[in-house]
């Protein structure tokens, strides 16, 4: 039987050394694309994917991610005295029903593989859901909402995955590749990072994934991958053969917004078809364009 996906975990602990030094004293999961944080961002796509539960997984310096998703009174009552109902209801999709939202420390960034490990509790034997804030997926569906129509079909882990150019295979988790529906990829091997002439395709793994508890198991023996950190990837890897495995060529966009590049794009994609901003976007890109 296969279970309903009802949860997701967004690991929020890394040190955003990228964006250093505006990460300093504020997480990078809180810089905004346009005027929503990239955590809002990752919520919303959960929720249309219909998750009701949310673990993140935090560091020190990073209690604002926990306050964003409080009530805010103070505020709310001086917008709501003052008439500012437009600004009111811009609060709404940062408000959690309560006892929905928990939040686990991670004592030390040790890997992506480790962060998730600190959920255990949260996950327990259910299927979860991973975001990565720092990757925005814009699409007409939201991306999970994809790997849990994928999911709801095969079972087991589904991964979101996207051809990279071949010289980058060494900045992500790369699939060794079985069946293709020029779709659905039947997952047959994982490896992180690896060179170029190593790498089985240029199929990598975006920030996106559906996982069984099953990966738990392997993360618990907190085994180090790649760059001395606890990969994920490596403890997924360990599930091919045990559960069916699937990577999901997904339809969207996404904006790395990890990387500065990445960041500045997605701040035009999402500005550019603004109806109160969109044509002040276009003018001052001619102008820095000419
Ligand atoms: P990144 O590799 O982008 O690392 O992590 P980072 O620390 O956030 O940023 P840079 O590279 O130093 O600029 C990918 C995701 O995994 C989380 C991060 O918060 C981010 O969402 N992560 C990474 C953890 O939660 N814990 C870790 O130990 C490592």
């Amino acid at each position: 039987m296969i279970k309903p996906l009802k949860k997701a975990v967004l690991p929020v602990a890394g040190l955003g050394t990228r964006f250093l030094p505006a990460t300093k004293a504020m997480p990078k999961e809180m810089l905004p694309v346009v005027d929503k944080p990239l955590i809002q961002y990752a919520i919303d796509e959960a929720r249309a994917a219909g998750i009701e539960e949310f673990c993140l997984v935090t560091g020190r310096g990073k209690d604002s991610l926990i306050d964003y998703f409080d009530i805010a009174y103070e505020l709310q009552a001086t917008l709501k005295e003052r008439g500012k109902i437009s600004a009111l209801e811009a609060l709404a999709p940062s408000s959690m029903e309560p006892g929905s939202f928990v939040a686990v420390r991670q004592q030390e960034p040790l890997g992506l593989g480790h962060a998730i490990w600190c959920a255990r509790s949260f996950i327990g034997d259910d299927p979860f859901a991973i975001l990565l804030p720092d990757d925005i997926v814009k699409s007409e569906k939201s991306c999970v909402a994809q790997l849990v129509e994928a999911y709801n079909r095969t079972g087991g882990n589904v991964v979101a995955v996207s051809e990279v150019p071949r010289e980058q295979t060494n900045r992500y988790g790369i699939l060794d590749v079985g069946a293709d529906d020029g779709k659905l990829v039947e997952v047959k091997g994982l490896v992180e990072k690896p060179n170029p002439e190593d790498a089985p395709s240029n199929l990598s793994i975006i920030g996106r994934y559906v996982l069984t508890a099953d990966v738990m198991k392997h993360l618990s023996k907190l085994e180090r991958g790649a760059g001395n950190e606890v990969q994920l990837t490596d403890a997924m890897a360990k599930t091919i053969g045990d559960v069916p495995f699937h990577g999901l060529r997904y339809e969207g966009t996404r904006y790395d917004c990890g990387d500065k590049a990445g960041f500045l794009e997605a701040q035009i994609a999402f500005s550019i078809e603004r109806p109160d901003l969109g044509d002040a976007v276009k003018e001052f890109l001619k102008k820095y364009t000419a």
